[in-house]
């Protein structure tokens, strides 16, 4: 029998990555507060996710999760959620068509604030202080006043989420994620990008497809589907204060809902099985994410899964594999045999970033666009030998033209990163390298699907 679980029950475990608050009793009317606010998702909405994991984990659906390393209180401004909201729809509706397949849609988005970092402090000539914890803790200026954690942050990221998601919805209900207009961007994508020429074909059949489906008269103006989506929101539940402020009991199923997102991981650093962040996450009804590294053994992956999800619901558990490009081949198939060996059914995405970040020659961390394919094309394979759904990818990335990742189609090279290095954290792919990531991935789902095919005909009568 599981020992009993409440939304506090995570304070009477060891727990690593905790900001130092010099005063726990702000701290504490802080937590106190946000309790009383309104949530920002309804739990209806993160077990609708739930069932479309659930999809994905079944081989019939395929997850995009994607948006900051760390959203910042600086960069809020409509413009950014507007364009990182542009890209990430031509990605969905590149990876649709390719796929054949509903592409659940999961932002990493409207509430990913808090980091786990290596070391509890940096040290700048004589000057130590805590290392930068993202903008829910402390702020990221090599100064005593901004290190501090301080309490009212968590407001703060609060009502940016609360805005964030506002636009969100607003955007993907109210005619912005209309399938031709997104359409129309990424022509203009594939007409000026240096590898456009290998896109068109595809983009092509996108456009001749929507002109077929006008022909027969379905169009945005009379079919919802076309002209809205949902869009799902994530994030790393790191900063458990603020995580159990907002877990609710959801009256409709007599269930408690963590409500700061849809859906919330674990992350590399925090998913030790008898730790406050697993306990937490136990008994939660949200779909969970657990990323998974190199270091992670099976057995351990295993025991996870049993702890997080005993009664085996379909859509539950999503694992996000960070392994890097030069690791996968070794660490991903033991963890599929397991996995599969013991019958739990999972989502496998691919996080082909946060194993592949090197420290460039310039002083800039940096991640290469061809490591980041390299492991999205070796998880596609591992996937196709071992006869699982390659079921998601998980990117960091913006809609803004940054120079963060080197390579891509616009060769951007390690003496380029200066130009217009803005995150807050990790490096992120910018609009077109996304976009590129999403076009060349189409053409490995797309093999995926004529091997399954090849595999198990249809008969006329199935
Ligand atoms: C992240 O997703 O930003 C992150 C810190 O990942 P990981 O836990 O996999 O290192
Ligand atoms: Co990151």
């Amino acid at each position: 029998m599981p020992a009993p679980w409440s939304p506090e029950s995570w304070r009477s475990k060891p727990i690593v990555q905790v900001p130092e608050y010099p005063d726990k009793a702000i701290l504490a009317d802080t937590e106190t507060r946000l309790a009383t606010f309104p949530p920002l998702v309804f739990a209806g909405e993160a077990r609708d996710l739930k069932r479309r994991l659930g999809e994905v984990a079944a081989g019939d659906a395929f997850l995009l999760q994607g948006g900051d390393c760390a959203e910042s209180f600086a960069e809020h401004r409509a413009d950014n959620i507007r364009d990182f909201l542009r890209v990430f729809l031509q990605m969905a509706v590149v990876l649709t068509y390719a796929a054949s397949m509903p592409i659940v849609k999961v932002g990493r988005i409207a509430g990913q604030f808090a980091k786990p970092r290596s070391s509890d402090i940096e040290k700048k000539g004589d000057v130590t202080l805590p290392s930068y914890r993202g903008d829910i803790i402390n702020g990221s200026e090599f100064t005593t006043q901004d290190r501090t954690p301080d309490p009212q942050r968590q407001i703060e990221a609060y009502r940016q989420s609360a805005a964030t998601l506002n636009l969100l919805r607003a955007f993907t209900m109210g005619g912005y994620a209309d399938l031709e207009r997104v359409h129309q961007w990424t022509l203009g994508f594939v007409k000026d990008s240096p590898q456009g020429q290998r896109f068109s074909e595809l983009a092509d059949r996108i456009s001749q497809t929507i002109a077929f489906m006008r022909a027969c008269g379905i169009t945005s103006e009379n079919t919802p589907q076309l002209r809205t989506t949902p869009i799902y929101t994530s994030h790393e539940a790191l900063l458990l204060g603020f995580e159990q402020a907002f877990t609710r009991l959801d009256s409709t199923s007599g269930e408690w809902y963590g409500t700061s997102g849809h859906m919330l991981w674990i992350g590399d650093r925090t998913r030790q099985p008898d730790h406050a962040h697993v306990e937490f996450c136990r008994g939660i009804r949200n779909p969970i994410g657990i990323k998974c590294g190199p270091s992670l053994e099976p057995d351990t992956l295993l025991k996870l899964i049993d702890i997080l999800n005993p009664k085996e619901e379909r859509g539950r558990i999503t694992l996000i594999c960070r392994f890097g490009s030069d690791k996968v081949e070794k660490a991903l198939p033991r963890l599929i045999r397991a996995v599969e060996k013991a019958g739990r059914g999972v989502v496998w995405s691919c996080d082909p970033m946060h194993g592949n970040t090197i420290g460039a020659a310039s002083g800039y961390k940096t991640r290469p666009f061809e490591r980041i394919l390299s492991e999205v094309d070796t998880f596609f394979a591992i996937h196709r030998a071992e006869g699982t759904h390659a079921g998601g990818v998980h990117v960091e990335m913006t809609g803004q033209n940054v120079t963060e990742c080197t390579g891509g189609a616009g060769a951007i090279s390690d003496a380029e990163l200066s130009d217009r290095y803005h995150t807050h954290c990790d490096p992120r792919l910018n609009a077109d390298q996304s976009l590129e990531l999403a076009f060349l991935m189409a053409e490995r789902i797309k093999q995926e699907r004529e091997t399954v095919a090849q595999a198990a005909p249809r008969t006329a009568a199935e």
